[in-house]
């Protein structure tokens, strides 16, 4: 079955050498910018990308009349496995109580009494809302489980929304371990490293000294080797609450991506410099903009990292504590207003960035032989992303595949 998506009235393929592409102020050409546009799709692959006048037959006809269309995002850090309420938590917080990783023993428990079918029906939930706002590629973590039986229901209910799916076993020492955080840390490592192993592609950990609840350097670099020699890939939840060696540790073991970056030091900035050594094998550095906006916390430094030449990429880190918002385009928003990136800089972090920090070429950009992943948006340009906050302009379509 093939597709003609066609009427668009300004593409954004992230694709610098693609035909007819533009390069003014406001669209450089890193963003492959084609106006009156048209997409060919068959199989879910992307067949051709052009003007529309040129464009090729196709079995079914889309158009959009002028909407402006990006590459669907790519939300590459979220923790949507879990039950419960913690909105009076959020509520605290408002009133000046800090964060420090202690609410996730709420969600621990509250997942852990949840029936599979109810953690698939809220998962499913916070999916579609994600697809309702132009998300077309996902991460998902575990670690609201955090006993072996936990944390492997948790993977394998994620392994049925999306392939990218984490181990986040080191996400806090459940209170059952308060006083024998060794043998926690034995039990990750040992036991439940081998039974998660099969059902993830990624390990991460929740690194933070600042939290007597997260991981310190020494715990987090035995969990992540051990992970490694069980054949998962790394991501690091660094530098969120306070300086730390979460970039550092993460640079040092080549993982894809350290996600947070808050508070960064200039050694962090040089030593993620030197880890930006192209698609495939660089340590990017994620902002999580939401997290600072839901905990009212300073936003990471991004125009240091950008102007130094860190890969960056933008997630929304959706999860009950820091950030319970699914939403990319939020991320963007808070990305220009708040961190200083502009908004070509933002889309890019959120599409090709992103991608890069799961290590998804097809993913990420409008090009022939990628992934079809189309996100239509309610405007006429890019830029609307970031000036109309708070509405639902964006949407991936569905070309029924
Ligand atoms: O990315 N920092 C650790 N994990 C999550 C928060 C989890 C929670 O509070 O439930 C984060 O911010
Ligand atoms: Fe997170």
């Amino acid at each position: 079955m093939s597709f003609l998506v066609t009427g668009i009235g300004e593409l954004v393929t992230n694709d610098p050498d693609i035909a007819g592409v533009i390069e003014e102020d406001l669209y450089p050409a890193h963003l492959g910018v084609v106006r009156d546009a048209a997409v060919a799709v068959q199989d879910g692959r992307v067949a051709w990308v052009g003007p529309a006048c040129d464009a090729p037959a196709a079995d079914w006809r889309v158009d959009l009349e002028g909407r402006a269309v990006v590459p669907g995002f790519v939300d590459s850090h979220s923790h949507l496995v879990f039950a419960g309420d913690r909105s009076a938590e959020f509520a605290a917080r408002l009133t000046g109580a800090a964060y420090d990783g202690g609410g996730i023993a709420v969600s621990v428990a509250a997942t852990r009494a949840a029936t599979d079918d109810e953690l698939r029906r809220l998962l499913a939930r916070r999916v579609d809302e994600m697809r309702a706002q132009g998300t077309t590629t996902v991460e998902v973590k575990s670690g609201y489980g955090l006993s072996v039986a936990d944390e492997v229901r948790s993977l394998r209910l994620a392994r049925e929304v999306t392939g990218e799916v984490t181990f986040l076993g080191a996400h806090v020492v459940p209170p059952e371990f308060a006083d024998a955080r060794a043998d926690y840390v034995a039990l990750v490592v040992g036991e439940m490293l081998t039974a998660c192993a099969p059902l993830a592609r990624w390990i991460d950990v929740f690194c933070e000294p600042n939290s007597t609840h997260a991981f310190d350097e020494q715990e987090s670099r035995a969990i992540l080797t051990a992970g490694r020699d069980a054949g998962l890939e790394l991501r690091v939840h660094g530098n969120q609450l306070g300086p730390g060696p979460g970039v550092a540790l993460a640079v040092e073991l080549a993982a894809a991506s350290v996600d947070h970056c808050t508070f960064l030091s200039q050694a962090d900035v040089d030593s993620l410099v030197g880890a930006n050594r192209g698609v495939g094998d660089s340590t990017v550095a994620t902002l999580l903009p939401g997290v600072e906006f839901c905990t009212r916390s300073p936003y990471p430094d991004a125009r240091a990292l950008l102007d130094a030449g860190v890969a960056v990429a933008l997630a929304s880190d959706c999860n009950p504590g820091t950030c319970y918002s699914s939403s990319m385009p939020l991320a963007i928003a808070l990305a220009v207003r708040e961190m200083g990136m502009t908004p070509a800089e933002a889309l890019s972090a959120a599409t090709l960035g992103s991608a890069r920090a799961l290590r998804r070429p097809d993913v990420g950009r409008v090009a022939v032989g990628g992934r079809a992943d189309l996100t239509a948006l309610e405007a006429p340009s890019y830029l609307h992303l970031a000036y109309r906050p708070g509405v639902p302009i964006a949407r991936a379509l569905d070309l029924g595949v």
